[in-house]
């Protein structure tokens, strides 16, 4: 089985939409097997966020992370799952992202894009590390 890391950001808590992106992951055949649901602080955010310190959109993607609480999942699948997930995202700017993926559908701004999944395996099990030390 394959594993990647899933987080419904802020903006999908502060919407409602929690339940539509782990409904959207659920029917698509994918599992849940971890969540937590809590609130990103800047220790946090440093440590999945990595590569982009020192960006200039760094410290409004902090600022976001840590509006409101995120619910942080590990999601399972047969093969490539952060691919699958990355597919039904869609682009990293909503307003380009296609109809019937995630940020396509309900997302029209860079940093309220909902969601995020981890880009590579290694990415996944990275960040899997840094939220679920015991998985
Ligand atoms: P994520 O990590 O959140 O799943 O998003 P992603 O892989 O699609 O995009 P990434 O390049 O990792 O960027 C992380 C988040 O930073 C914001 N961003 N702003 N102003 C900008 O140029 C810019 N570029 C990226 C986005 O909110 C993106 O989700
Ligand atoms: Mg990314």
């Amino acid at each position: 089985m394959s594993r990647t890391l899933v987080i419904a950001k802020p903006d999908a808590t502060e919407r409602g939409l929690i339940g539509e992106i782990i409904g959207r992951l659920e029917r698509k055949g994918l599992r849940i097997i971890a969540a937590q649901f809590l609130t990103i602080d800047e220790e946090l955010a440093a440590k999945h966020y990595e590569e982009h310190i020192g960006k200039p959109f760094y410290t409004e993607l902090v600022r976001f992370i840590g509006r409101s609480p995120s619910m942080v999942m590990v999601i399972e699948g047969p093969e490539e799952t952060w691919k699958v997930v990355r597919t039904m995202m869609g682009t990293t700017n909503p307003r380009e992202a296609a109809p019937g993926t995630i940020r396509g559908d309900l997302a029209v701004e860079l940093t309220e894009n909902l969601v995020h999944g981890s880009d590579s395996e290694d990415s996944a099990k990275r960040e899997i590390a840094i939220f679920f030390p015991n998985l």
